[in-house]
């Protein structure tokens, strides 16, 4: 820990400097711009986030001054108990980006490249006492009504379809082919939208949170996938979160819906990929991982949970917003100014985390949900998606093992999340296995846990399984998992509004 640096205002505050202010230092590409802050952005921030946090942390202590994108002046959130303490005080910090000064007095441009993170929509995050709790209550109203037992099964589905598509290579790019698209299907499902969407809605996400010139684009092409969805359930209502969402007695209008939609869609599929590419990395590079696993001294939500503190799947969040003046970590905080929680920084906070080398099974203290009125209504169905999934792949694939040297994985980086590019596999070719049954609208349960397809049987059962798989043999006996309905006859369904 630092001592924090004198406070000072950001830029572009009352008694601060303008933003991007040439007589303050800003230079055009380096990593330093107006005030002399570091930029969140450029190739210092792209090349290795986590160092360019730490260099923060130790010049200014746990709330740094910097700079988003066109060098907009933001605080960002370094320490565990500070972004707790911003979390849990809503009524001195909220989501509500109207309350930003910078766009009020129309320093941001209409066009700024992260105007999707926070541009202001008629969302749960963005609304503020009553209207926010109506929002929020039809949100969590249209979550519990989630068959979670059909949806654990339809997970179960999905892994075993995608590992039948690429099992009898021998090798794999467990990215593209594995967790890029295991999320997305399920929350076709879950939302009710064909899965024919998946590429489509795949690439769309993905290029709206790098926050790229196409991003506002990108936004605009699901929300008009979104809205046509939302037109038709509305005139026929289906067993599906959208239909949850339309008849809750919250009484949402059709843009509340797709906008909402939107929300849990992103919020699920950018978080859900991450977190399952990231738990399979750490399983087949972490020697102590594979040790743990192979020993069944560790269970694959053990190994998320863990994941879900080293390498948060949302690595910052944008933003939060004064509404009064405050004291942070030692800053001054204004009224109308921007803050970054910064969820992979307070993560491995020395105050809570001195030696990061230590296991951290059984504690929860991460920040990886965030917090707060605010804290995310999905993680369990999160921890589903990926304790399944990678369940699931180890199943089939016993001796998967990375195809190239751990210093050649990569991972793309924005401003809120770390995306790993390729993750390269290669293990003995499996035969497909038979997908029987309808998926998804299967007898409801109440519970999350994971149930793994035991090779040989046709149900999962319900223990929490070790991660360490039977060692089944390329010519083993076929997993039976629930098939899914036809992908073109559940297109013409939706499109003719069957
Ligand atoms: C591992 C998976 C996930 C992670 C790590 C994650 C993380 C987060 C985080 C950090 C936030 C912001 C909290 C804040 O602003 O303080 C959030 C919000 C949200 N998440 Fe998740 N999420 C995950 C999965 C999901 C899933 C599966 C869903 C829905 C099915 C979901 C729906 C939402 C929604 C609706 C919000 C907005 C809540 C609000 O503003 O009131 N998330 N999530």
């Amino acid at each position: 820990m630092t001592t924090p640096s004198t406070p000072h205002p950001l830029p572009g505050t009352p008694d601060g400097p303008p933003p991007g202010c040439p007589a303050h230092g800003a230079g055009p590409a380096g990593p330093l711009g107006a005030g002399g802050l570091r930029r969140l952005y450029g190739p210092e921030a792209e090349r290795d986030a986590p160092a360019l946090f730490e260099k923060l942390r130790a010049e200014h202590g746990p709330v740094a001054p910097a700079l988003l994108h066109d060098d907009v002046p933001v605080w960002v959130v370094l320490g565990h108990s500070e972004n707790l303490h911003m979390l849990r005080t809503h009524s001195v910090y909220t989501r509500n980006s109207r309350r930003w000064r910078l766009i009020q007095d129309g320093t941001i441009a209409p066009d700024h490249p992260l105007t999707p993170l926070f541009a202001w929509q008629p969302i749960c995050s963005f609304a503020e006492g009553a209207e926010r709790e109506r929002l929020r209550g039809a949100v969590n109203n249209a979550m519990r009504k989630i068959d979670q037992r059909g949806v654990r099964r339809a997970i179960n589905r999905h892994s075993n379809r995608l590992v039948n598509e690429f099992g009898r290579d021998g090798r794999a790019d467990l990215v593209s082919q594995f967790t890029d698209h295991l999320p997305m299907l399920v929350m076709l499902d879950v939302l009710g939208l064909p899965e024919e969407y998946n590429e489509e809605m795949v690439d769309a996400a993905r290029d709206m949170l790098q926050g790229t010139e196409t991003a506002n684009a990108s936004n605009a092409a699901i929300m008009g996938i979104l809205e046509r969805h939302v037109a038709r359930r509305r005139a026929k209502p289906d067993d599906d979160f959208a239909s949850s969402l339309i008849e809750d007695e919250a009484r949402l209008t059709d843009d509340e819906v797709a906008q909402h939609l939107r929300l849990v869609l992103i919020a699920a599929y950018e978080a859900t990929s991450n977190l399952t590419a990231n738990v399979l990395r750490m399983v087949l590079t972490d020697p102590r991982f594979r040790a743990q696993l192979n020993g069944g001294q560790m269970t694959v939500p053990e190994a998320v949970e863990q994941t879900l503190w080293d390498q948060p799947p949302f690595s910052a969040m944008l933003g939060y917003f004064a509404v009064q003046d405050a004291e942070l970590g030692g800053q001054r905080i204004r009224k109308g100014d921007a803050l970054l929680l910064n969820i992979a920084a307070a993560n491995v906070d020395p105050v809570v985390r001195p030696d990061l080398e230590a296991g951290m099974q059984g504690n929860r203290a991460h920040l990886a949900f965030g917090g707060g009125v605010y804290e995310c209504p999905g993680d369990d169905l999160g921890r589903a998606i990926a304790d399944t999934g990678v369940d699931a792949l180890l199943m089939r694939l016993p001796d998967v093992e990375l195809a190239v040297p751990e210093t050649e994985l990569h991972w793309t980086n924005s401003l809120i999340s770390s995306h790993l590019k390729e993750l390269p596999v290669v293990f003995s070719p499996r035969r497909p296995v038979a997908l029987s049954g309808v998926p998804g609208k299967a007898a409801a349960g109440s519970d999350w846990e994971i149930t793994s397809p035991v090779p040989g049987t046709a149900a999962a059962g319900t223990a929490t399984p070790r991660a360490t798989p039977p060692a089944a043999g390329p010519a083993g006996p076929a997993p039976t998992v629930p098939a899914q309905r036809g992908g073109w006859r559940r297109l013409l369904e939706w499109v003719r509004g069957d």
